[in-house]
């Protein structure tokens, strides 16, 4: 039983294990709560039985025009429910009011993201590879 929430309150890091498949140098799942915690927004999806949370998407946004949506990952074990996608237009419905929504992916994910109605784009990025675990 999948069960959504907006918020992290009572979240531990141990509900946030298993995230950030393939990275490399991993943010902890300490520094996974943080991040989500001083995000403007999350959506979290959460297994009722498993007691953990098996997805996410956040956004950092300035309220009054604009938001990015850096994070959306589902654990490997729960991709191919929905779930993935059901965070996308539960996050792209709270940030409606707002005029620009941007995030970046690889090639691949563009028609995932195409059916919510985002729109290819050019985009210009920054990776400090020694700060991937956070700083
Ligand atoms: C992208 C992701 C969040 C989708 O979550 P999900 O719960 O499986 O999503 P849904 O079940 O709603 O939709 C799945 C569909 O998304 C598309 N999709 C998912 N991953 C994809 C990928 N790597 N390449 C292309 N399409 C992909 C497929 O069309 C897939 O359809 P299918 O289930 O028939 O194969 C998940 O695959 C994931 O966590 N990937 C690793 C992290 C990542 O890439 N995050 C996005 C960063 S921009």
């Amino acid at each position: 039983m999948i069960e959504y929430r907006d918020h992290v309150d009572g979240i531990t890091p141990r509900q946030l294990i298993g995230f950030f498949v393939g990275w490399p140098h991993p943010p902890s799942p300490e520094t996974h709560l943080e991040i989500l915690r001083r995000s403007s927004h999350v959506e979290l999806a959460l297994d009722r039985d498993a007691v953990r949370v098996v997805g996410f998407v956040n956004a950092v946004s300035d309220g009054v025009l604009s938001a990015c949506i850096p994070l959306l990952e589902v654990l490997p074990d729960y991709q191919h429910q929905g779930i993935g996608s059901e965070l996308v237009r539960r996050m792209l419905s709270r940030l409606r009011h707002l005029y620009m929504i941007d995030l970046t992916c690889d090639p691949p994910l563009a028609d995932f993201y195409r059916r919510f109605g985002m729109r290819p784009s050019t985009g210009m990025m920054i990776r400090n590879f020694e700060r991937q675990a956070g700083s």
